[in-house]
C-alpha cells in the first residue's frame, strides 16, 4: 500500500516543491497549512502552484484537533510550518515562538499518542551564525562581528590578532550561535523533535537547509532571501542593491535539490541515525552576493544593469556560510544536481 505523507506549512514555497516530488515517486500526500497571510496574500486561496493532488487541509499546526484530523492514516511527517522572517522575529517575538516552537510542541504531543515511521523536521542554516573558519590552527569558530567593525566598513571576519580569516564548508558538527529568535526558534523546533523522537521511538531527521531558492517563493513576502530581491529589482530595471561590499559568500541550493534531499530522508535507512539525526542540505558551493547580482542579471536577460554597492549593511548579517555537504552525500546518497545558472534562468521565467 503508498505510503501516506503529512506535509505541515504543505502549501509554502519548499513544502509545495515537496509535494510535487513525492507524488511524483508514488506516495499519498497530505498538507496542513493555514494559508498564513504574509505568505499567501488575504484572499486564503489554494495557491495555483500547488499540485491538484496534495490533499490540502486548512488549519494551524498548534490546534490540536487539527493536528489529530491532519494525521489519520498518515506514516511520515514533514514538519515544514513556520514563521521565517528572520528580521521581523525580532519585533514579532511572540508570533514566532507561538507558530515555530508551541505549534511544534503541539504537533509531537500529538505524535506521542500516534507515532508514525518517521519524522522529518525542517531546520535552518542561521542556526550557525557564522559559518566555520580556517585559523591557524585549524578550523575555527567565530562570534559575529560587532557593530564598531561594521560601522568602520571592515567586512572581513578576523582572528584576535586581526588577521582575516577565510571560510570553510560549515560541517553539521560546528556549534550553534544563535543570534535572532528565528534562529533560536529553529534550534528549539530541531532538538524537540529528535528529543521527542528518541523518547517516543520516531526516527527523526532534522535537515539544516541553507540559502533555497527556486519557483514558488512567495515574492510578497518581504522576508524573502537576496535572489527573489534581486531578480524582482532586476525586472523593473532597478539595479541590484548589495550590502557591505558584496564578496559575502553564501549557498544557494535549489528549491528542487531540496526537495529530493528530503524524500531520500524518508527512504535512506541510515537518515536518522548518523550524525545525531542531523544533516546539512546545501549546494556545497560558496558564491558571493556579487555573483550572485551578475548571474542573476544575466538570467533575467539584463546583463547591462550591475549592481549598487552600497557599503550599507543589516545589524546580525553574518559574512559567509556555506555547507559541507558530506553527511548527505554519504547517508543520502544526495547530489546537487541543478547548477545555479540553470536555477535563475527558471526562477527567472517563472518571476516574468
Ligand atoms: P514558506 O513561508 O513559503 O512556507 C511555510 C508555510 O507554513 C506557509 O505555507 C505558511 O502558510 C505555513 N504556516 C505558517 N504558519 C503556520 C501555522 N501556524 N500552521 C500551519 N501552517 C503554517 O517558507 P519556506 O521557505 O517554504 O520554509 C519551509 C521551512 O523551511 C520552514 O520551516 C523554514 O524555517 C525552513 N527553511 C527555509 C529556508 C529558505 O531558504 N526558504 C532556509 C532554511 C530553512
Ligand atoms: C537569512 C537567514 C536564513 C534565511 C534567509 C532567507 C541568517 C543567518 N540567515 O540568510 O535562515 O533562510 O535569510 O530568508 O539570518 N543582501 C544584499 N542585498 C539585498 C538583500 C541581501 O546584498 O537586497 C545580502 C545580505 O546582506 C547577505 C546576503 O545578501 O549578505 C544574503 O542575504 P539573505 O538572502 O537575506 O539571506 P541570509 O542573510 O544568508
Amino acid at each position: 500500500m503508498r505510503k501516506r505523507i503529512l506535509i505541515t506549512g504543505g502549501a509554502g514555497f519548499i513544502g509545495s516543491h515537496l509535494g510535487h516530488e513525492l507524488l511524483k515517486h508514488g506516495y499519498g500526500v497530505r498538507a496542513l497549512d493555514n494559508l498564513s497571510p504574509q505568505v499567501h496574500g488575504p484572499s486564503g486561496k489554494r495557491p495555483e502552484y500547488l499540485d491538484p493532488e496534495v490533499e490540502l487541509m486548512v488549519g494551524d499546526v498548534r490546534d490540536a484537533e487539527a493536528v489529530v484530523r491532519a494525521l489519520r492514516g498518515v506514516d511520515v511527517v514533514y514538519h515544514f510550518a513556520a514563521a521565517v522572517g528572520v528580521g521581523q522575529s525580532m519585533y514579532e517575538i511572540e508570533k514566532y515562538t507561538s507558530i515555530n516552537n508551541i505549534g511544534t510542541a503541539v504537533l509531537l504531543e500529538t505524535l506521542m499518542k500516534r507515532p508514525v515511521e518517521r519524522l522529518i523536521v525542517a531546520s535552518s542554516m542561521s542556526i550557525y551564525g557564522e559559518g566555520l573558519y580556517a585559523g591557524v590552527d585549524g578550523p575555527v569558530a567565530v562570534p559575529e562581528r560587532g557593530i564598531e567593525q561594521l560601522r568602520a566598513h571592515d567586512w572581513e571576519v578576523r582572528d584576535a590578532r586581526g588577521e582575516v580569516l577565510l571560510p570553510l564548508p560549515t560541517p553539521e558538527s560546528k556549534t550553534p550561535t544563535l543570534s535572532s529568535v528565528y534562529a533560536l526558534s529553529k534550534y528549539d523546533q530541531e532538538r524537540l523533535c529528535l528529543m521527542a523522537g528518541r523518547a517516543y521511538g520516531i526516527p527523526t531527521v532534522a535537515m539544516r537547509f541553507f540559502n533555497v531558492y527556486g519557483t514558488n517563493q512567495a515574492l510578497s513576502n518581504p522576508y524573502t532571501g537576496v535572489l527573489a530581491i534581486f531578480a524582482a529589482r532586476l525586472l523593473n530595471g532597478n539595479a541590484p542593491m548589495i550590502f557591505e561590499d558584496g564578496y559575502q559568500q553564501r549557498d544557494f541550493v535549489s528549491v528542487k535539490d531540496i526537495a529530493r534531499a528530503c524524500r531520500l530522508a524518508l527512504e535512506a535507512p541510515a537518515a536518522a541515525g548518523r550524525g545525531g539525526g542531523v544533516i546539512n542540505v546545501g549546494s556545497g558551493r560558496p558564491y558571493t552576493i556579487r555573483q550572485i547580482a551578475t548571474r542573476m542579471a544575466e538570467a533575467v536577460g539584463k546583463p547591462r544593469i550591475g549592481p549598487e554597492i552600497t557599503g550599507k549593511y543589516r545589524v546580525g548579517d553574518i559574512r559567509h556560510c556555506y555547507a559541507d555537504i558530506t553527511l548527505a552525500r554519504d547517508v543520502l546518497g544526495y547530489e546537487p544536481r541543478v547548477m545555479l545558472d540553470d536555477g535563475l534562468r527558471e526562477l527567472a521565467e517563472w518571476l516574468e
